[in-house]
């Protein structure tokens, strides 16, 4: 039964690649061969994960609109080497633009800059590699992001009991830094809620169900769990569920994948916060013809987040939707 839960769930959440074990070594979701002077923008996700599909939606959208060829390489696993030579096959054959969610900061400085050398425009969406030469970042504005969504978490818990954090990957910048203004506003807000873990995950749903399930044997008296990644809410939800506590651990955190969202219908999952994906993809879209163009790019671009609850679950994502009507 366990095991049944948990192969539907890697099935879910890891497309299927996790599972199988892609033929290829890399994801490639693009269409045909650029056609003659056809600009080709690249996204380069930190790796294979469903949370990307959004961003690449509004990718594909905007290069549609103004006529770029728009391509996806994604590595298999979360690993920096990985990440780096996905950039550098891509690199070599001569792309106008790349957008990257970086694994790391100092990790991708080298071949980013490669890149730049090369005349290609490097951005990054998602996660930032702030000592990288990339021209910008479009995303969430992380640190603000993580006091957000501890403040909504002393709401839930009355500002009391113990809290565990579980992060997928410990090196990324944007990760780091949502976990950096989750302890400020408890430290400032709610002296009385303990952290009491942070684990790692590698931005696996497996290996979150696993260290979940170590967190509840780990801390008996535990009160809330809260994620700074986009798998923590469906990992954890699956182990709740199996250990006879959904509901009675406050379960929240970061992303919006549709086991999220029917956490927070039937109540696993307290709350979560939405992060702008397709915005992402399609600013970084636009972002890469401004860069083109000879145009400077602001050091960062917000897209801003939502809280999702019971309340809006149903509503919120028509709304986000309407800024691109077309
Ligand atoms: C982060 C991404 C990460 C994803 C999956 C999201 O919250 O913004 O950088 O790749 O979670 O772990």
């Amino acid at each position: 039964m366990k095991k049944l839960l948990l192969l539907s769930l890697l099935t879910a959440v890891g497309g299927g690649c996790l599972l199988t074990g892609c033929s290829k070594k890399e994801e490639d979701k693009s269409g045909g061969p650029a056609k003659g002077k056809e600009k080709v923008f690249v996204m380069v996700p930190k790796g294979v994960h469903p949370y990307y599909e959004p961003c690449y939606e509004g990718f594909k959208d905007a290069a549609a609109k103004y006529g770029v060829k728009a391509e996806y390489r994604a590595a298999k696993a979360f690993e920096v080497p990985q990440e780096v030579e996905v950039i550098e096959n891509v690199i070599a054959r001569h792309v106008d633009g790349i957008a990257i969610s970086a694994l790391d900061d100092q990790g991708l400085v080298p071949v980013i800059a490669e890149a730049s050398k090369a005349g290609i425009k490097v951005i990054t969406f998602d996660a930032p590699a702030p000592s990288s030469a990339a021209l910008t970042y479009i995303g969430t504005m992380n640190e603000a992001a993580g006091y957000a969504g501890a403040e909504q978490l002393i709401k839930v818990i009355n500002g009391e009991g113990e809290v565990a954090v579980l992060q997928g990957g410990l090196g990324a910048p944007n990760l780091n830094d949502r976990y950096k203004g989750f302890e400020r506003c408890l430290k400032e807000k709610a002296p009385n809620v303990k952290i009491v873990a942070r684990e790692d995950e590698q931005g696996k749903i497996d290996m979150t169900v696993n260290k979940t399930e170590a967190l509840l044997q780990a801390h008996p008296n535990l009160k809330a769990i809260f994620g700074v990644s986009a798998e923590v809410c469906p990992g954890a939800a699956a182990a709740l569920k199996q250990q006879g506590k959904a509901g009675k651990i406050v379960l929240a955190g970061f992303d919006d994948l549709p086991d999220t969202l029917a956490g927070i219908r039937s109540g696993v999952v307290n709350f979560c916060i939405a992060q702008r994906t397709y915005k992402m993809g399609w600013l970084s879209v636009e972002k890469l013809l401004e860069a083109m163009d000879g145009k400077s790019l602001p050091k960062e671009i917000d897209t801003g987040v939502l809280i999702i609850t019971k309340d809006n679950v149903d509503t919120y994502m028509q709304d986000m939707k309407k800024e691109f009507a077309k």
